[in-house]
């Protein structure tokens, strides 16, 4: 299928998708109908040479000729015309070796697959360097939204200080839920379920896995540092209660799905690299309170630029294809042009720092019994760990009282060791609530 006859200026571009199905379905559809176009952006026009899928006879969103449609992905891969792949199966296996094939083989290569660049992203950007060809993966974080270029290209002459993301739209979904209807997670979970912003199998988004493995990718690229999924510290949101958002609400505050990535001054007079998604409390004055539902979102500092914010939609298939076909007129126009772009960039080769060692802020919610000298022992067990507390409201209950604790800055070893101490003291009931703090107030 050769698209952009009218437009031709050279010979065309092949190109082999694997996978058809929420994301494939609309890069084959966006190639279809933005042929003309496309051609006159690339200078040449592109031809869809096949497209690998599991099963053929499964329903597709797109219209296409039956003799494109291949469950041969590697013999698709292998065959010597093909300049360009878009791989967007998803998961490690196959979608690894046929990436490494194709590189091997001379195409340059566009992915969405977050899971494989976060666990195994080194081996498939030496193969690319290795191979003079492109690997391009903007879809592979934050669906639509722009960010891995801005950070690969715009801000390449800045230092980038920290990077502030909701990078999970489902996630962001149920927590929205939860503040603004008074939901639980299970029924908000259920709704998002309900609405098809959630999987059947949720684990990926609700444990923060999905949103880790877009962390280390952003880390990588703000911090010049080679970044994996295991390096990432996650905690996800199914612990999250009706409690917390309220004790939140309270406060001026709102619970979101972060991911952090910073850079961290050490000893030697490096800095390191802290990385970690955790359900957070921000104020709602702070710009990514206002992403509501499943949008998403990325806040990143640097030194010169400032504060820049990122904001759209963060997958769907459509929203998705958009970056992908991005990418490809990109890879397409260096395959022309005899060159490649910037490959990976991990010169600085920083440490990750430990959890335990991160700086943040805790809220602490506590029952203690309402009697003199409580709020003296609490504060007492904070010093004790070094950590200093910010405010402090007491609010009476019949014969028991709760405290709210926010902390300054501590180590998350010290702020965590605190909260131990003080479920194991007599005058504390109970501790109901335990969440990190990020964002000043205004
Ligand atoms: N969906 C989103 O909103 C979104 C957003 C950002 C990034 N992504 C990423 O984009 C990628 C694709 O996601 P998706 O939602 O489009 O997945 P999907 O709807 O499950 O589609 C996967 C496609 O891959 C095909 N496939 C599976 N195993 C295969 C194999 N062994 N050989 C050949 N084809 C195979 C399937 O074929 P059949 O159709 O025959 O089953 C299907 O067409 C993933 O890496 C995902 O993380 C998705």
């Amino acid at each position: 299928m050769v698209f952009g006859q009218a437009d031709r200026t050279g010979k065309a571009l092949k190109v082999a998708v694997l996978g058809c199905g929420s994301v494939g379905s609309q890069v084959v559809r966006l190639l279809q109908e933005q042929s003309a176009d496309l051609a006159a952006r690339v200078g040449a026009p592109v031809e869809l040479v096949g497209v690998a899928v599991r099963r053929l006879d499964a329903p597709r969103e797109v219209a296409l000729p039956e003799e494109l449609l291949t469950t041969d992905a590697h013999g698709l891969v292998a065959r010597e015309d093909v300049d360009l792949v878009v791989e967007v199966i998803g998961g490690i296996e196959p979608a690894r070796s046929l990436i490494l094939a194709a590189l091997e083989n001379g195409a340059s290569v566009v992915t969405a697959n977050k899971a494989l660049l976060a666990e195994d992203g080194p081996t498939l950007f030496e193969a690319a360097a290795k191979a003079g060809r492109d690997l391009y993966y903007e879809a592979a974080v934050a669906g639509a939204i722009p960010i891995l270029r801005p950070l690969r290209e715009s801000l390449a002459g800045d230092r980038v200080t920290r990077v502030l993301g909701i990078v999970n739209g489902t996630t962001n979904f149920i927590l929205d839920k939860m503040d603004t209807s008074g939901a639980g997670f299970e029924d908000a979970l259920q709704e998002a379920q309900e609405l098809g912003y959630a999987e059947a199998d949720p684990t990926a988004d609700v444990e923060g896995f999905d949103a880790a493995a877009k962390a280390a990718i952003l880390a990588s690229l703000a911090f010049h540092s080679r970044v994996t999924a295991s390096d990432v510290h996650r905690e996800g949101i199914s612990e999250v209660r009706s409690a917390d958002v309220a004790s939140a609400r309270d406060m001026g505050a709102v619970v979101k799905l972060l991911a952090i990535c910073e850079l961290v001054p050490v000893e030697n007079g490096d800095d390191a690299v802290s990385v970690r998604v955790h359900p957070a409390m921000i104020p709602r004055s702070h710009p990514l309170a206002s992403v509501r539902e499943a949008y998403n979102a990325v806040f990143v500092e640097s030194e010169a630029a400032g504060q820049l914010m990122f904001y759209g939609p963060g997958a769907g298939g459509a929203p998705t294809a958009s970056a992908v076909l991005g990418d490809l007129v990109t890879v397409a126009r260096n395959l022309l042009a005899g060159t490649r772009g910037a490959g990976e960039s991990a010169y600085a080769d920083r440490a990750v720092l430990p959890m335990g060692e991160a700086r943040t802020r805790y809220h602490v919610a506590i029952d203690v019994e309402d009697r003199a000298g409580v709020l003296a022992a609490v504060a007492t067990t904070f010093a004790d760990h070094g950590v200093s507390i910010k405010t402090v409201h007491q609010e009476g209950r019949d014969l028991d009282a709760q405290l709210v604790v926010v902390s300054h800055e501590a180590t998350d070893a010290q702020l965590s060791a605190t909260v131990e101490a003080l479920r194991g003291m007599d005058i504390v009931r109970d501790v109901t609530s335990v969440m990190r703090v990020e964002g000043e107030a205004e």
